[in-house]
């Protein structure tokens, strides 16, 4: 078992307040990735929870046993809290080979031997560096001193793995085969892990649940698939998906208990099953809607029901083309699965499910009506 709980946590460095009333849970056997922009606190939660760092407010549970309570200045030694945690760092030791290096904390565990020379060669062989065991840190790549890094964390079984960008010196192709390694690795070792990264993309695709943070508060914590969906203010709603979604100006209206809107686009009316419990201000009010660029699909010849529109720019790439399409005075982006030609300023119909759009209050900045 390792479940983690942080209930109000806040930290400060002097002045500066760099977790904001924090409360987040990892249940046992969660791959939780802690994902935001820089700054925005994510190694700071690592931190806390690893016990390198102690907050000033808030309590954090452990399994259900109290670890930290700030109220009554209580503070267990991370080394006395019985969980085997491991938390990655880049730090090898430059005199030992990367074999030894991996071996080291299995070696002060006392394990046997024979049984110590399997769990290394296995974790070098999952990290593909098994060639490498004879080698000195100075002799490798940041990439692979990376992978070393990994290996020896894994090496252990450990219940909770906290991982901090393990992945931000690989090149584009190992680290996207890193991210099925790990996944893997999650599944099969049933381990806790923890993960920071400010990737949104390998967020979305190795976690069971990502926690937002945005200059130190977390925002939304959701499985990828829903923060992906319905992301819960603009601010997350930019920062999720590349490419960035779109965003376009309308005008919200609630009557009879449905969500009139309005905008170049068109008209729509949503059902009240469709609106989440933010409050609703009275009369017309400013809304932004988000639509994803793969939800516009874009046809040469008119049909009913189309929204017309004209090609402002087509950028071909092979397996997809991003086009700019403009409506009104409305510009913005769709993507379109494989080759697609066409010509500027060339006019074409959109086909976009309004059941799709997530829809925000301007002023709140939250989401007033889900995609479905
Ligand atoms: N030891 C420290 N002393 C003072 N301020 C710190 C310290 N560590 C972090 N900070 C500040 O706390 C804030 C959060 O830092 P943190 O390292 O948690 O961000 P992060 O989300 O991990 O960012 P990145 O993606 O750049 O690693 C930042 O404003 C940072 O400058
Ligand atoms: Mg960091």
């Amino acid at each position: 078992m390792s479940r983690i709980e942080l209930i109000n946590i806040d930290k400060f460095y002097g002045d500066n307040h760099v977790l904001k009333d924090i409360n987040l849970v990892i249940e046992d056997g969660d791959f939780m990735t802690l994902l935001g922009p820089s700054g925005c606190g994510k190694t700071t939660t690592l931190r806390v929870v690893s016990g390198l760092e102690k907050p000033q407010n808030g309590r954090m549970l452990m399994d259900g046993r109290e670890v930290i309570n700030c109220d009554d200045a209580y503070y267990e030694e991370p080394s006395k809290r019985g969980l085997n945690l491991v938390f990655q760092s880049y730090a090898l030791w430059p005199h030992m080979t990367v074999y030894k290096n991996v071996a080291f904390g299995l070696k002060i565990k006392k394990m046997p031997p024979q049984d110590i020379e399997d769990k290394v060669m296995n974790a070098l062989k999952l990290m593909r560096i098994d060639e490498l065991s004879h080698r000195y840190p100075n002799e490798l790549s940041g990439g692979q001193q990376q992978r070393v890094a990994i290996a020896r964390a894994i090496a252990s079984d450990p219940k909770l793995l906290l991982l901090d960008e393990p992945l931000s010196n690989l090149d584009a192709k190992l680290r996207i085969d890193m991210r099925s390694e790990l996944k893997r690795l999650h599944n099969e070792m049933g381990t806790t892990i923890i993960y920071v990264t400010h990737d949104q993309v390998e967020a979305l695709t190795m976690s069971t649940k990502i926690a937002l943070f945005h200059e130190g508060v977390l925002t939304q914590v959701a499985p990828p698939m829903e923060l992906y969906m319905n992301p819960i203010d603009l601010q997350a709603a930019d920062f999720i998906g590349n490419p960035r979604i779109n965003f376009i100006q309308a005008t919200g209206k609630i009557a009879g208990g449905r969500l009139h809107v309005v905008s170049d686009l068109g008209s729509y009316v949503y059902e009240s099953e469709h609106l989440t419990d933010e409050p609703m201000p009275e009369g017309d009010f400013s809304c932004v809607i988000g639509l994803r660029p793969e939800q516009v699909c874009i046809e040469t010849e008119p049909f009913e029901g189309a929204i017309e529109a004209s090609i402002y720019a087509s950028q071909p790439a092979g397996s997809e083309t991003l086009v700019t399409l403009s409506v009104g005075r409305q510009e913005f982006l769709a993507k379109q699965i494989g080759l697609a030609e066409y010509n500027i300023n060339q006019k074409v119909y959109l086909r976009i499910d309004p059941n799709k759009m997530n829809v925000y209050n301007e002023k709140s900045t939250r989401l007033i009506k889900l995609a479905v």
